[in-house]
């Protein structure tokens, strides 16, 4: 196998990241370069991600971003050129469109000047497919993605294959924190401030219940939670008010997302048939230090997390999943300037097939 440069482009939310990534010889991956770009800090002040918005902002980031992949050496002090890439892995599917598209038309400009290939990455694989950036994981696996706007069960049997599983019927994980946390005041994203502030209080004191709770299937919901803190909030809002007692709501809170995920799970598990399979775990939820102690302890040796580092949305993971596909899915040049973006993942039909 020959050494492969690939670009990889990650605009589907609200992070601009662009990523130079290596497969080495014997088809190892090493990052030489990810650069990143979030805009918690410019979204914070509108509540959450604005998709025009962060369009915008996408549209102003990606070009500098891109280019200092290339400008500064890697390897020494050797620097890349994009003439050298073998292919430009760009999500393509699911996020929001406007963002999506600021990354795809990226990457179909430098497909024109290059005429170098487009891989479209599905940024739910790639979430699962970070894992084999830092860990050993054969295939076939059982995923789940947990992120700000999914919470789905896969059964990976390859790089290409992906089976739904089950997934949420309304709010993702992701989404019960953010909303969840703003109820209470804790700002935008608050999965990070809850986890910190859960470290301190009791999840037994004020508990919350979990979604689904007594379907034997591998289906979640989450809005229920958010509705449940709401009405938590309005009967006692001097205990919001209270930091000791806000630590307990939000140790509280979290633990029925961790619970959750953990019984539900189960039913993913069965539903694969597969006695022993590895379970990995990703998306920036993923990043919950509780949600990663509860899943470790009910699954020891068999639960692997993404690393950190590679969990929130990042180019790294997107370039990895497009150079594991690139035989089949590379597009070349012309072609490559007549790809689609696509918001949604499952439509109406399809999630009903899964309920
Ligand atoms: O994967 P990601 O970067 O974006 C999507 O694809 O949606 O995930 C972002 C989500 C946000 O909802 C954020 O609150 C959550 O990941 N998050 C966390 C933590 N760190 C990030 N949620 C809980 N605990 C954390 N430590
Ligand atoms: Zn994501």
């Amino acid at each position: 196998m020959t050494r492969k440069i690939i670009l990889g482009i990650e605009t589907s939310c609200d992070d601009t990241s662009g990523c130079l990534l290596e497969i080495n010889k014997d088809n190892r991956a090493n990052v030489l370069k990810l650069q990143s770009f979030n805009q918690d800090v410019v979204l914070k002040k509108w509540g959450g991600v604005v998709p025009e918005i962060a369009a915008r902002n996408h549209m102003e980031k990606i070009s500098p971003l891109i280019e200092s992949l290339f400008e500064d050496g890697v390897e020494g002090n050797k620097s890349f050129s994009p003439k050298d890439l073998h292919a430009i892995g760009v999500t393509t599917h699911p996020g929001l469109l406007g963002p999506l598209l600021t990354g795809l038309s990226f990457a179909k400009n430098l497909s024109l000047l290059f005429k170098t290939p487009i891989v479209p990455v599905n940024h739910l694989y790639a979430h699962l497919q970070a894992i084999h950036l830092t860990q050993e994981i054969s295939y076939p696996y059982l995923g789940l993605v947990i992120s700000g706007g999914h919470s789905i069960f896969f059964l990976v049997e390859s790089p290409y294959e992906f089976e739904v599983l089950g997934t949420t019927i309304d709010d993702a994980a992701g989404e019960a924190f953010d909303k969840g946390g703003k109820l209470i005041g804790l700002g935008y994203p608050a999965g990070k401030i809850i986890d910190q502030m859960a470290k301190e209080g009791d999840p037994k004191k004020y508990p919350f219940p979990i979604g689904l709770k007594s379907s034997a299937d591998a289906m979640m919901s989450f809005s229920g939670l958010k509705t449940s803190l709401r009405h938590f909030q309005e009967n006692n809002p001097e205990l919001i008010e209270n930091p000791k007692e806000l630590s307990h709501v939000c140790a509280g809170y979290q633990e029925a997302i961790a619970g959750a995920l953990k019984l539900k799970l189960k039913y993913a598990l069965k539903k694969t048939n597969l006695k022993n399979i590895q379970i990995v775990v990703g998306g920036g939820v993923a990043c919950n230090s509780r949600i990663r102690e509860v899943l470790s302890e009910a699954y020891p040796n068999k639960v692997f997390f993404v690393d950190p580092k590679y969990c929130t949305d990042n180019a790294a993971m997107i370039a990895y999943q497009a150079s594991q596909t690139l035989e089949k899915n590379k597009i070349p040049y012309p072609e490559s300037l007549w790809i689609d973006a696509k918001g949604r993942f499952l439509d109406k039909n399809q999630l009903q097939k899964h309920e």
